[in-house]
């Protein structure tokens, strides 16, 4: 059975990173899903001179072989400052040290969501771009704007525009596992 790995980029307890991960995880059928909350992989913030001084901390090799262990990744990164939140970025920096190339060659739906109208679009178009360099395939991307007034729980995608375009994206993940 296919193995999915699914997070948000993000150490909210009430992550809406976390939930559309969730939801978009589980639009792919007969799927095992790990779902990961970041606040498990927490760690001091990455220095060259901690690394030096202490190594590399086990949560780290923890994340990695998750990676490694799953078919497809399905990340949704939540966006501060136009940006990682440092939770994502120090364990992207702290993986990284154990191999450049951190996702291993998986499949990755790469997401974005925050309350905001732009729904996270900048911290999306650079995950996107960088998980490329870092090992990654990112095979489809998908950012729900507004997501208070577009997601519920219990129906999904509200808004019909955004809820076409979500499955146009399912469908490029889809095609891409039959291949
Ligand atoms: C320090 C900080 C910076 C933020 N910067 C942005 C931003 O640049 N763009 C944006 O759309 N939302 C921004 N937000 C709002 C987040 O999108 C919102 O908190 C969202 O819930 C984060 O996702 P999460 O719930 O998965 O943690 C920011 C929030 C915080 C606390």
């Amino acid at each position: 059975m296919l193995k999915i790995l699914a997070f948000g980029a993000s150490n909210s307890r009430n992550s809406i990173n976390k939930q559309l991960a969730a939801y978009a995880a589980a639009q792919v059928e007969e799927a095992a899903i790990t779902l990961i909350d970041l606040n498990d992989f927490e760690m001091p913030i990455y220095g060259v001179d901690r690394e030096e001084e202490e190594g590399i901390p086990s949560l780290a090799h923890d994340f990695k072989a998750l990676i490694e262990a799953h078919d497809l990744l399905v990340i949704s990164m939540a966006e501060h400052n136009g940006s990682y939140t440092v939770a994502f970025k120090n364990l992207l920096d702290w993986t990284s040290r154990i191999e450049q190339k951190l996702w291993a060659g998986r499949p990755i739906f790469m997401l974005s969501t925050s309350p905001g109208k732009r729904g996270g679009a900048s911290v999306l178009e650079t995950a996107s771009v960088r998980a490329g360099f870092m090992g990654g395939e990112v095979v489809a991307t998908f950012s729900l704007p507004s997501f208070r007034h577009n997601f519920s729980a219990e129906e999904g995608i509200l808004d019909t525009e955004l809820a076409a375009s979500f499955q146009q994206e399912l469908e490029k993940v889809k095609a891409h596992l039959a291949q």
